[in-house]
């Protein structure tokens, strides 16, 4: 009997169950005529804001231009240093990059494929020097200040934020979250002795509302939340051409503006957010309690201190070539997230990473598998998955 085919993600259903609010979203743009800015951007954003338990948001028309301009806000300069991981999505480094800092990387956890800051400590201690008169920290590699930590919040959970939020203050860094694929993420801080949101915890974080992100526009999106009342009038500032107020500009910017279609469109989908969040967490628990019994498969494991999204649901195999050809020819959809590793990308060379450097990273992209994961997954399919990739690895 022939199978339907099971998408690695369903953008589809969602989007059609939602026909009617989404229209009328359409409908007052259209009567309205208020393409930019004004009230639907000003309600997403106090909405997304409070999702977010941040006391800012700015929304953006990219992820991308969120990396770099929450990045320019806090400070960060031409030739400073910015570390991050190498394996994330290129926009992290892009936004780096965009704001004229030099990426310099650091090696992940290889449990929860996050910036590990035992190793971000060992790093600062062995590869940089810090002059405690002008609290500068200074790479050896580049001989240049670092200025900012971006640690990346992969697959839908937050990085060990208390241990990297420690050493940031101890070396005056600045740390903006790449929350991308983290919209609702939650991390247990020791410290505070509380759980505290994905946006609240550095001192400004990046969101993208790329499609099939948790949260995703109809189009492009994305948005800047922090703490920081002067990184959020400075945001403002970089996505409508350095303006303060009409033909007032008080710097340089750009044009990062979030359409008021789109914004609508996320403030309706925003309401549905936290169901959809709780359905994800509900299929990767389903996912590991059908595969972990295989000796093969290696399955995505939340600390005590996460409370994943899942933004994505990954696991490790062997073979994973095959593993995914079998999985193709039995109609499921699977992605690589990621499998070239930044410090190996072409787009890199300039900085002088070879292979071998960051062998966690480098092991992991070469086994990791991401797994249909989206809200109205049902079980029924995650059974098919399940058995296709069981037999895939062979028990
Ligand atoms: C980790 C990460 N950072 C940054 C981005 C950039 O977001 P956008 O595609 O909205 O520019 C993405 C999304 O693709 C991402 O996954």
């Amino acid at each position: 009997m022939q199978q339907n085919p099971i998408p690695f993600l369903d953008l589809v259903t969602p989007h059609i169950e939602l026909e009617q609010e989404l229209t009328e979203v359409f409908q007052k743009v259209l009567k309205t005529a208020r393409f930019i800015g004004g009230p639907m951007v000003e309600q997403l954003e106090k909405n997304f804001a409070q999702f977010c338990t941040a006391q800012h948001c700015c929304v953006l028309n990219s992820g991308t231009d969120a990396v770099r301009f929450a990045l320019i806000a806090a400070g960060i300069r031409q030739g400073d240093v910015a570390f991050t991981v190498p394996n994330t999505f290129i926009a992290t480094v892009e936004g780096i990059s965009q704001a004229g800092a030099i990426a310099e990387f650091i090696e992940i956890n290889e449990q929860t494929y996050s910036l590990d800051p035992g190793n971000l400590k060992k790093y600062i201690s062995e590869q940089c020097t810090y002059d405690s008169k002008s609290k500068t920290l200074v790479s050896k590699r580049w001989q240049r200040p670092v200025k900012a930590i971006v640690p990346v919040h992969l697959y839908g959970q937050t990085a060990d934020m208390d241990p990297i939020m420690e050493i940031a203050r101890q070396y005056n860094l600045t740390v903006v979250e790449d929350a991308c694929q983290a919209h609702g993420a939650r991390y247990f801080s020791k410290k505070e002795n509380r759980w505290l949101t994905a946006g609240s915890i550095g001192d400004a974080a990046a969101f993208s509302f790329y499609p099939g992100k948790n949260l995703g526009a109809m189009g492009e999106g994305g948005a800047v939340t922090t703490n920081d009342a002067a990184i959020d009038r400075t945001v403002r500032m970089l996505r409508d051409h350095g303006q303060v107020e009409k033909y007032i500009h008080e710097i340089e910017g750009y044009n990062g503006r979030l359409d008021a279609l789109q914004a609508g469109i996320l403030d309706v989908k925003l309401t549905r957010l936290a169901d959809w969040n709780s359905k994800r967490r509900a299929c990767a628990h389903y996912y590991t309690e059908k595969l972990s019994a295989s000796k093969k498969i290696v399955c995505f494991r939340e600390p005590s201190w996460a409370e994943s999204v899942f933004h994505l649901y990954i696991v490790r195999v062997p073979n994973r070539k095959e593993v995914q050809r079998h999985l193709d020819n039995e109609k499921i959809g699977t992605g690589l997230h990621y499998p070239i590793p930044l410090h190996l990308q072409k787009a890199y060379t300039h900085l002088h990473y070879r292979p071998g450097d960051f062998p966690v990273t480098e092991k992991s992209s070469a086994e990791i598998l991401s797994l249909p994961m989206f809200p109205g997954l049902t079980k029924e399919q995650q059974d098919r998955v399940a058995a296709a990739l069981t037999a895939a690895v062979g028990g």
